[in-house]
């Protein structure tokens, strides 16, 4: 039997982007996708300051849940979060998927920028971010339909937990150095057409990390496993 699966959402997102992997992947193993706080039904916790916070938090989750062991996928901000969890509890973990996501810190620009995106977040709500973000991320023109599931996601993230990530993700450590010291079975999903993280630095964490496979969604943008679901889905089956 697999170890259970747990599904790590990014920003400013929720469990729903995963439903198609959540879906595909229950059938064989028990799947966990909680809201991280702040995102979908969970409510913010100003306990949450760090990516290292979020990690200690889906510990807690793992714990109430009663799972000793998971292999874990991390979407964007969801593989910051997976990092992390590697970092403080490494023997929680069966197997990693890295999901159109980076290792690399943010530099003063990207720092900059999110500190924006908090103060906005915290004056107005994450509604803004619903109108800016989802057309960027994808690597073709989406439905309609797709693109108002995207947006209703977005609108449901709250203003503290939204400011909480920006500010956590500006400040996260650079994970690049942890990479050669991955000794689970890794996968590394990257999107041709992403054009939040640049395809380079899916190639250059895949190949710092031992064994681990790259699949690359030739049709996709930032967002694999809503544009892709059954390549990633497969990918992440392929996980202990
Ligand atoms: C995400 O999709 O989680 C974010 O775009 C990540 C980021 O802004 O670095």
């Amino acid at each position: 039997m697999n170890a259970p699966i747990l599904l790590i959402h990014g920003f400013p997102l929720d469990r729903r982007t995963w439903a198609a992997q959540a879906a595909a992947l229950s059938a064989s193993r028990r799947v966990l996708s909680p809201d991280l706080p702040g995102f979908g039904a969970a409510p913010a916790d100003p306990a949450i300051r760090s990516m290292d916070d979020y990690a200690r938090w889906l510990v807690g989750e793992l714990d109430r849940q009663s799972v000793d062991r998971v292999s874990a996928a991390g979407h964007s901000m969801g593989g910051y979060v997976l990092l992390a969890l590697h970092r403080v509890a490494p023997e929680r973990l069966a197997g990693m998927a890295l999901v159109s996501t980076r290792a690399a810190a943010d530099g003063d620009d990207a720092r900059q920028a999110r500190e924006a995106v908090a103060q906005r977040a915290e004056r107005e709500g994450a509604g803004f971010l619903a109108e800016s973000m989802p057309a960027k991320l994808y690597g073709s023109t989406p439905t309609l339909a797709a693109l108002d599931a995207l947006r209703s996601i977005i609108r449901g993230a709250s203003s503290a937990g939204t400011a909480a990530a920006a500010r956590a993700m500006a400040t996260r450590p650079d994970s690049r150095p942890q990479l050669p010291g991955i000794r689970v079975p890794t996968v590394v999903v990257a999107g041709r057409k992403d054009g939040v993280v640049p395809p380079s630095e899916s190639e250059a964490m895949a190949a710092a990390i031992p064994g681990a496979r790259l699949v690359w969604a030739e049709r996709s943008g930032h967002l694999p496993m809503l544009e892709e679901p059954e390549l990633v889905s497969e990918s992440l089956a392929s996980l202990p």
